[in-house]
């Protein structure tokens, strides 16, 4: 069985959504660099797998994450340069560059707290909903140091820059409810509802076109940090590579039964049948 053996991570498969847990609820989900490790394996295997459909990323024991584990983490790599890199690489590899553009749909769940380095993951998801009372803060002014690792960069992908500084200058806690109408996150619901919206949103997701909807996410990423010209070269190229990663024809499918049979309105619904091919 896949997704056995792990001691930080949990992995629960329903149908084509997996639900992937940080699992360590005695020490709010902080991340020591065993779970970095397991996290990087965990999402390597999922993404490779076909009967995955959407992975969402949340944590046991009624929390998101505490961040980095300030002992193991930090102290406890401070006299081990090698084993120090290693787990700042692992750390950055799976809440960053995997995540941003993972080849299936991402959801961040938040429950609890959501502190510190765990920003990354939540912004690297393509999505993200926490429940109203969740708890934020970007605590690392509290204890004299800034937002490491990737954090003070990723915050300026997601929010505006008066808010970044706010953030992470004050240190201050915020709500579910805040996070959502700064733009942080998509929405907050009642906690009682989390588990059920994010599940409907992951089968809304499942739905796309898994090609087409890898090939968006990769152009939004890539297209915010690069001139206009260099942008519409990447862009036409990308359709390229979609059409050759799809193979089937999708498009011209899907315009023959828009012009033609007139059988399907395009703004009104998913053209599914491509998907199935991934199943
Ligand atoms: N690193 C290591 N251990 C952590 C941790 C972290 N980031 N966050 C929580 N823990 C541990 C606590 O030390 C405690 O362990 P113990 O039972 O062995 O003493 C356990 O998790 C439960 O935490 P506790 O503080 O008792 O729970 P709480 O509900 O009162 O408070 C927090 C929860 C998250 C608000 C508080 O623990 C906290 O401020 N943690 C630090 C968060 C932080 O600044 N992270 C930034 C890292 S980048």
């Amino acid at each position: 069985m896949p997704y056995q053996g792990l001691t930080t991570v949990e992995v629960e498969v329903e149908g084509r959504i997996a639900w992937v847990y940080l699992n360590r609820p005695e020490k709010k989900n902080a991340m020591n660099p065993k779970l970095h490790a397991e996290m990087l394996a965990v999402l390597e295997e999922l993404e490779a797998d076909s009967g995955i459909g959407c992975v969402v990323i949340g944590g046991r024991g009624g929390a998101f994450s505490a961040g980095q584990d300030l002992k193991e983490f930090f102290r406890d790599l401070s006299g081990d340069p090698v084993a120090q890199k290693k787990a700042q690489r692992n750390a950055n590899d799976w809440r960053w560059h995997r995540l941003e553009v993972f080849d299936k749909p991402t959801i961040a769940m938040i429950e609890g707290v959501c502190i510190g380095g765990a920003f990354t993951q939540m912004i690297a998801c393509d999505f993200a909903i926490a429940a109203e009372d969740a708890t934020f803060c970007l605590s690392e002014i509290n204890w004299g140091q800034i937002p490491g690792g990737l954090v003070t960069r990723v915050l300026t992908e997601a929010l505006g820059y008066r808010d970044a500084l706010d953030l992470c200058l004050t240190g201050r806690k915020f709500d579910g409810t805040e996070a959502a109408k700064l733009r942080l996150i998509n929405e907050a619901v009642p906690a009682a509802e989390l588990k059920a919206r994010t599940r409907a949103l992951a089968e809304l997701l499942i739905g796309k076109d898994p090609e087409a909807y890898r090939a968006t996410k990769h152009a939004l990423r890539y297209v915010r940090n690069i001139p206009v010209r260099e942008a519409e070269d990447y862009l036409a190229a990308k359709i390229g590579e979609l059409r050759m990663r799809a193979g089937s024809g999708a498009q011209e499918t899907a315009i023959r039964q828009f012009v033609d049979d007139k059988s399907y309105r395009p703004a009104e619904s998913s053209y599914t049948s491509v998907s199935d091919k991934t199943k």
